[in-house]
């Protein structure tokens, strides 16, 4: 190798902040960064000399990554455990020349930091659910300030509880859940909770943008950098979103080389736009959503192992409308006041159509929700929105197999309406009770209240309340 390079070479290994090992096709070590001494508890000079394979068999580190790219030829990546505790992401790449194994490279990263603060988070999560079971007696974060937000259900009350705990702090939070459960609505609750409030909230669907245009989209670009490129240049949305959020949607969808990118910019807190030189510093909370496994992405070789690791610090779990039933009231009502507003009216839901809002699967979560709704007000001529046409409007939006109650194309008769078809009777009253409990629970202010209006006695309220997963918002 010619002498400037191995200046090159030598210079990256000393500055770079991975840990770099070089050994040759038997496995000796020929040089690693001066960082690795920490990590692996062993002086360089040590290190360099002894072989990978002593140096997993005196546990120094395991399992040895090098090892793995000689046993099968090919790049491998694996989480390594440390002598002096440390947990460490490895990846090495073989080097061959003439067709033999000459040299293996790798690099390390040590992750304990980000391991522990993640099993601290789990532990005071745990904790502070447990603190709130004990304590509230169903009055969970009655001082959420949600703004445009319904939450009324035990688990979206504690989710939001916890996202406004984690909102001060520049933590990264990955929101998962399926479509349409909110991840969007609330990245901006929890960014208008935090301290970036004012700062630019800047929302990126990764799936939308088209790869060729990633780059320049994301890290902006000077004048001249690209034909095409405006006089001025452009800042692009990393910088966009400098002393706010940085939201990003479908995190899934980057394109590997984004993503690696990505993770410099997180690590070093800065970039270059295309076309310069000159590092800009950036400073933004990184919030990321997606419906996909993400652990099964990296698996797969689709997503990054150490990106992974950076936007897996606080993971929420949004979940399905359908397993949060409590909180359909509360959505449809916001809604009806929102359509109200928008088209001027004041229009309201025909106490039939509850049940069946309450009984449908909604696979396309609250934005189905608010979409069905918005077609039954719209095709609805008077100030009711009628089982007929709620009916009708219902069903235009329905998955085939997933509504239970309006299946029926017979005219809506009274019987239709009370016991929509495919429920069983108990199904129906069941659903009515809990419609009944449901909104007696907004207008009384305790249990035996409920009892006095129900004429039943105020444990059957207590245990009805339980039953249907019910609980009175804010019990005097
Ligand atoms: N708790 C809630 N209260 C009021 N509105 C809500 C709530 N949750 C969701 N919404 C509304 O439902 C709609 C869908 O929510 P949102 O766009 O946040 O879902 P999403 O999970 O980001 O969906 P996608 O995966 O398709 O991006 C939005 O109009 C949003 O305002
Ligand atoms: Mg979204």
């Amino acid at each position: 190798m010619r002498d400037i390079d191995s200046q090159v070479l030598a210079t990256i290994v000393e500055t770079a902040s991975d840990h770099f090992f070089i050994v040759d096709g038997d496995g000796r070590v020929l040089d690693v960064s001066p960082g690795a001494a920490a990590v692996y508890g062993m002086s360089r000079e040590a290190l360099c000399r002894s072989t990978v394979q002593a140096l997993e068999a005196k546990g120094i580190l395991k399992p040895s990554v090098s090892l793995e790219v000689m046993r099968t030829g090919e790049p491998a990546q694996l989480m390594q455990q440390t002598a002096t505790g440390r947990r460490v992401i490895a990846q090495a790449h073989p080097v061959y020349i003439a067709g033999k194994l000459k040299r293996v490279v790798s690099r390390s990263m040590d992750l304990t930091d980000l391991q522990l603060l993640q099993d601290e988070y789990a532990l005071l999560q745990q904790r502070f659910s447990d603190h709130l079971k004990r304590s509230s007696g169903g009055s969970i974060g009655d001082d959420l300030e949600l703004d445009s937000l319904e939450v009324r259900s035990g688990v979206m009350r504690e989710i939001a509880v916890l996202l406004k705990r984690v909102a001060p702090t520049d933590a990264t939070v990955l929101l998962l859940g399926e479509s349409g459960v909110g991840k969007t609505a609330f990245a901006r609750q929890l960014h208008r909770w935090s301290r970036r409030g004012d700062g630019p909230f800047i929302d990126v669907n990764c799936a939308s943008i088209p790869e060729s245009l990633f780059e320049s989209e994301m890290f902006g670009y000077q004048p001249g950098a690209f034909s095409g490129a405006t006089r001025h240049g452009r800042a692009g949305l990393l910088e966009q979103a400098d002393g706010g959020t940085l939201f990003l949607d479908e995190i899934g969808e980057l394109p590997l080389a984004m993503q690696t990118k990505l993770l410099k910019v997180i690590q070093d807190g800065s970039l270059t736009r295309l076309g310069d030189t000159r590092p800009r510093r950036v400073d933004f909370r990184l919030v990321v959503a997606t419906n996909q496994d993400l652990a099964r992405r990296v698996e797969e070789g689709g997503f990054r192992l150490d990106l992974y690791y950076r936007v897996n610090v606080i993971p929420v779990t949004l979940p399905p409308l359908r397993e949060r039933r409590e909180d359909i009231p509360v959505l449809a009502e916001l809604q009806l006041a929102r359509l109200n507003q928008r088209y001027g009216g004041n229009k309201l839901l025909h106490a039939g159509l509850w049940s069946q809002l309450m009984a449908r699967g909604w696979p396309g979560n609250v934005r189905e929700l608010e979409n069905t709704l918005e077609r039954a007000w719209l095709s609805s001529p008077g100030d009711l929105i009628e089982p007929e046409v709620g009916q009708q409007r219902f069903a235009a939006g329905q998955e085939p197999g997933i509504l239970v109650s309006d299946r029926s194309s017979a005219a809506p008769t009274l019987g239709n309406t009370l016991l929509p078809e495919g429920q069983t009777l108990k199904q129906a009253m069941a659903a009515m009770e809990r419609d009944i409990l449901a909104s007696l629970c907004r207008e009384h202010p305790s249990t035996y209240a409920m009892a006095r209006r129900l004429g039943i006695s105020q444990p059957s309220v207590v245990r009805k309340l339980s039953k249907h997963g019910l609980t009175i918002h804010n019990e005097r």
